[in-house]
């Protein structure tokens, strides 16, 4: 329990003051624009821990069908087994439901009780960033810059696409961990990233994102994106979500294989001291499972690693030590108002609200959308 009081605002009230946060937050979102999610946000890509599967759940029948087999030769073969399934998914939508509301209680009660060890840390600084990452940048906005001179700044992962660069200078990423702990430390409420890692700070919860990652994004990141990951929308990211995730001995080892919600993920490794733990990555979803080939990328303190959110990928146990990372999922509506990287499928938005997965809707289509507040 925090001993902050917030009173609480009703639900139209969250409904008014998300309009006015999404406009504040995107990097360049269209002004006025609701945050939409995918309809397939509260029925697919539902992580089941125990079984390290990613399923998808519209009502029983179906997924007996998909599933049923599969969930067998991985022990749930009682009909017991299988109604505890049948909850894990539920109360994962329900979360799912309930995300957007629950993290806007959150970020008010953090703006308001939380105080910062270091508070300079939240509006992002050049002599936060390392010498080859502005000299990279640089590059990507000179007048000759091409994908040719651009791979020249970077470290290249096989030939997949992956690129390795320094972004922030060491002394950075030990005071953002020695912030994050103190965050950790407080009584505050604390949203988690995903269902995959359960430990880990929301950036935006905690007032990183206007001052900070998306300056990081906008002015920084997207020129080299454009560059590299033209056809992924590198050249038009709009918006983002920024979180930490945090991997040790007693908490997280690991993650499985897995795709962002994503046209391009930044992945900054931030510290501490640590053994393994390697990222590794697969291929583009749409490559059959038995022609995919692996590579691993090993984490540097301060280096960032760019590549596309369908590129599939996770990152293998630690043997020792704590490992913290910086994870920047930014998104092209342009590109995903046609294709959902979730479902991979035109997207059917839901208003929603939370921050919304960086969809946009034409005025036209806009009658064709759910609104969320209608639906609680
Ligand atoms: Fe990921
Ligand atoms: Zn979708």
């Amino acid at each position: 329990m925090s001993n902050c009081d917030v009173t609480p605002l009703k639900v139209h009230q969250y409904c008014h003051l998300n309009r006015l946060f999404a406009c504040a937050l995107d990097m360049t979102m269209a002004v006025g624009q609701p945050p939409y999610t995918c309809a397939c946000f509260y029925t697919d890509n539902i992580f089941l821990e125990n079984f390290h599967l990613h399923v998808r759940y519209t009502d029983e029948q179906q997924f007996r069908r998909d599933y049923g087999k599969v969930l067998h030769r991985q022990g749930c073969q009682t009909p017991g087994q299988l109604r505890q399934v049948l909850e894990t998914i539920e109360k994962e939508v329900q979360r799912r439901k309930k995300l957007g509301e629950e993290s806007r209680k959150r970020r008010t009660e953090i703006s308001l009780c939380y105080k910062p060890r270091h508070p300079e840390l939240y509006v992002l600084q050049e002599s936060f960033l390392a010498g080859e990452f502005l000299a990279a940048v640089k590059y990507s906005k000179s007048p000759q810059a091409n994908l040719e001179g651009m791979v020249q700044h970077l470290h290249s992962i096989t030939d997949k696409r992956i690129y390795q660069l320094p972004v922030f200078l060491p002394g950075f990423c030990t005071k953002l961990i020695e912030e994050l702990e103190n965050f950790e430390k407080s009584e505050l409420p604390k949203g988690r990233p995903n269902t995959m890692n359960n430990y880990g700070i929301l950036l935006n919860e905690l007032g990183f994102v206007d001052t900070f990652t998306a300056a990081l994004c906008e002015k920084y990141v997207k020129p080299i994106a454009s560059l590299l990951y033209p056809d992924w929308g590198g050249g038009c990211l709009d918006s983002h979500r920024a979180f930490v995730v945090k991997y040790s001995l007693q908490e997280d080892l690991d993650l499985s294989g897995h795709y962002d919600n994503a046209e391009i993920t930044l992945n900054v490794c931030l510290g501490k001291v640590f053994a393994d733990g390697n990222l590794y990555f697969s291929d583009m979803r749409e490559v059959p499972v038995n022609e995919r080939k692996y590579a691993e990328v090993k984490h540097i303190i301060g280096q960032g690693v760019l590549h596309r959110g369908q590129h599939i990928h996770g990152a293998l146990p630690i043997t020792s030590g704590e490992r913290w990372n910086l994870i920047i999922w930014m998104r092209a509506s342009q590109y995903r108002n046609k294709l959902c990287p979730m479902c991979n499928k035109e997207p059917l938005l839901i208003e929603t609200l939370g921050d919304g997965d960086g969809f946009t809707s034409t005025r036209e289509d806009k009658a064709e959308t759910v609104n969320i507040c209608s639906l609680i």
